[in-house]
């Protein structure tokens, strides 16, 4: 089985990924050595801290090997396709973890690859993230199913898209607080198909202070995601309305907590005053990476 999209875990799989990520975190020395003998390969096309890190480190702790191994331009090195090069990788690793550009690339990818593949984030889906921001929720909040979650930024983006397929899958409530323009604003597809895949909510708002009323979570993403840099002057006149700062935060429910996929820029998608305040729970969201893909590894090698 592969994580290509969201889409590809149920609301069960998802919360047993979840409760086994909770069991691993609660109980390192027992689960030291279940990655024993085990390697994972992560092909990076675009550049990472949280996610390259995160994924060695945490197949260390369980005991297996991670290797690092750049794809940049979409290719293997000596010009092999990405067909080629991952039949190779199938008669050497137990597991494929792959960033790339395009979603398309993951996607090949997977049509070749007899191991399990992980989408370590495109343009499209950042099911990882996800994964790592329910854990946080889970964590924060006691619980998933009924929460509220307000997602303010670039509608259209892959953070976007997770939050609200990997949300609403659970029983969360998802909004999205955007620009008015088609472009940063959900794919309509992706809606739909959310919304098909589960049972709960998925509003879009173009107004800010109404959007977050009542939320659990305030959750908010750079407004120039990778491979939009030519973008960046317009996007710095339309979102400054979007930043998510104290006066924003205090529409929210009291008790709200405020997320951020990171990196983050201080001062555009969100003040340091709300990014160091006691909601923010970022960091323990970025520590959590770790741990939700430590469940993730093991369950999909144990299917
Ligand atoms: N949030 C995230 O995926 O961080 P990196 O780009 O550093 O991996």
């Amino acid at each position: 089985m592969h994580l290509l999209t969201d889409f590809d875990l149920t609301k069960d799989q998802v919360l047993d990924i979840l409760d086994l990520s909770s069991e691993i975190k609660a109980n390192p020395v027992e689960y030291s050595g279940c990655m024993r003998n085990k390697t994972l390969i992560m092909l990076f096309e675009l550049a990472s801290l949280r996610t390259r890190i995160s994924f060695e480190a945490g197949m260390n702790r369980l005991g297996g090997h991670a290797i690092f191994y750049s794809i940049a331009g979409g290719k293997f090195t000596r010009s092999e396709t990405l067909e080629d090069g991952v039949k190779n990788l199938n008669e050497y690793v137990d597991i494929i973890m792959v960033r790339a550009l395009k979603q398309e690339a993951v996607e090949r990818i997977g049509s070749v690859a007899t191991v399990p593949v992980i989408n370590g984030m495109t343009e499209r889906f950042h099911p990882c993230q996800n994964l790592a921001d329910l854990l946080t929720i889970k964590e924060m909040k006691g619980g998933l199913e009924g929460l509220k979650i307000v997602y303010v930024g670039d509608g259209w983006c892959n953070t976007a898209n997770s939050t609200m397929i990997g949300c609403s899958s659970v029983g969360m409530d998802v909004t999205i607080v955007c620009p008015d323009y088609p472009r940063y604003s959900p794919n309509p597809e992706i809606i739909s198909k959310a919304m098909a895949h589960s049972d709960s909510e998925i509003t879009v708002s173009h107004d800010p202070e109404s959007g977050v009323a009542g939320a659990d979570v305030i959750y908010t993403d750079v407004w120039v995601s990778a491979g939009m840099e030519e973008e960046k002057k317009k996007r710095m006149d339309v979102f400054p309305p979007f930043q998510v700062n104290a006066e924003l935060v205090s529409h929210a429910d009291p008790d709200c907590i405020v997320m951020h996929c990171l990196p983050a820029h201080h001062g555009l998608e969100i003040t340091s005053e709300v990014m160091d305040s006691q909601k923010s729970v970022v960091f323990d969201q970025a520590g959590n990476r770790m741990h939700a893909q430590n469940g993730l590894l093991l369950w999909l090698l144990k299917k």
